[in-house]
């Protein structure tokens, strides 16, 4: 099936050019807690519990001047933001800022009135992503670390459904979910939600291995991929970025809108280059989203790419998911080639082994 773009993707997609080309952030992605009623496996988050999150009026404050500077797409994310008491209230004010609103979440609080609260969202809500991580309760259970969990998660996907809400399900590829990950895609067919998946996981944002310990062998991982990309049916959402195949080095370090259209602030108010490099923790509160947004412009211009830097001259880049997020995770900095990136990268090419890089 086909998924034809409507006009109002349209829309975007050209406000999205436009934030690029002038450089203003159109996208946002808001982290309103890292507290979790989930305590998954394989997840990246690792909180600083010696800092206060933001208060509601705080929140507030953050939305009027994301407003001011431009922004227009604001994709809510946690932790699990339902925890929040005053998350409707939120919702509500971003829907007044005139916002286009994507929620992320675990899904476990929604019941049928949360799901009311949020189809009342109307047409500033682009859709609900649910992560769904196993078909089975037993599966889920293992990953998410909670009783209950996957019936909860199971009747939210409904009710949000049966209040005419997008909904995306969301699924990460682990050693313990790997033969049930076409059956989420199916269920996500069955549910008609749209289905985005992701094989390969990411350090924890402190830097710890401990999340890669699921990831599933890079030779199985293309095997459920291709039954997943061959199995037809809902789209597969990319996500992770390719370069053209004609390019040979990387003439630049981000290509996904960082610091051109796009930014992450945290639980905290602190403006960071994405939601996986915790830096430069620019304190919006102390001064104002745009004045870090300046200052983190000017960062991005200044760091300079060194001469040794791998992918400058790499023949791998078009086939290679690396993004300097994955170096900073390894290494704290922008610049360090990463192993399971390129091993993704020679398979992609078809190369049989890593003799042919430079
Ligand atoms: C951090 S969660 C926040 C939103 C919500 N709590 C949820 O689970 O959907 C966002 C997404 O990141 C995924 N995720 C967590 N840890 C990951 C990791 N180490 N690598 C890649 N994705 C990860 C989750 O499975 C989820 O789909
Ligand atoms: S539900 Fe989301 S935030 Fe919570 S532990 Fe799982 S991946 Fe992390
Ligand atoms: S394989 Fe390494 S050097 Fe080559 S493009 Fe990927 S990250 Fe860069």
């Amino acid at each position: 099936m086909t998924i034809k773009k409507d006009k109002s993707e349209n829309f975007y997609d050209r406000m999205n050019a436009l934030a690029k080309k002038h450089k203003f952030p159109g996208r946002v992605i808001f982290e309103l807690t890292y507290k979790c009623n989930f305590q998954c496996v394989h997840c990246y988050i690792a909180a600083d519990k010696r800092k206060k999150e933001l208060t509601t009026g705080q929140v507030f404050l953050i939305l009027d001047q994301l407003k001011m500077a431009g922004s227009f797409h604001i994709w809510f994310t946690g932790g699990e933001l339902l925890l929040r008491k005053d998350i409707f209230g939120i919702f509500d004010y971003a829907k007044k800022c005139g916002f286009r609103i994507s929620i992320l979440t675990n899904g476990s609080l929604i019941n049928k009135d949360t799901a009311k609260r949020i189809a009342s969202l109307g047409t500033s809500l682009n859709r609900v992503d649910i992560s769904v991580l196993g078909t089975t309760k037993k599966t889920f259970e293992k990953i998410t670390g909670k009783t209950g969990s996957f019936e909860r998660v199971m009747k939210a996907i409904k009710s949000l459904k049966e209040e005419g809400v997008n909904v995306q399900i969301k699924a990460n590829l682990l050693s313990l979910n790997k033969d049930e990950f076409l059956g989420i895609k199916k269920l996500a067919e069955r549910q008609k939600c749209f289905f985005g998946y992701d094989t390969s996981l990411i350090r924890r944002t402190d830097g710890s291995n401990a999340p890669l310990r699921y990831q599933v062998e890079l030779k199985e991982a293309y095997r459920i991929k291709r039954l997943i990309d061959s199995n037809g049916g809902t789209i597969n959402e990319k996500l992770f970025l390719k370069l053209k195949p004609n390019d040979m080095g990387r003439k630049k370090l981000f290509h996904c809108g960082v610091g051109e259209s796009e930014v992450a602030i945290n639980p905290y108010g602190e403006m960071n280059f994405c939601l996986e490099i915790h830096y430069p923790e620019y304190n919006i509160l102390e001064t104002s989203f745009n004045d870090c947004w300046k200052r983190l412009k000017k960062l991005l211009g200044k760091i300079e790419i060194p001469e040794e830097y791998q992918c400058n001259v790499c023949i791998l880049v078009s086939s290679c998911p690396w993004c300097p997020a994955k170096a900073w995770l390894l290494k704290r900095n922008f610049f360090t080639c990463e192993e399971q990136s390129k091993k993704i990268a020679l398979a992609e090419a078809g190369f049989a082994s890593s003799k042919l890089l430079i």
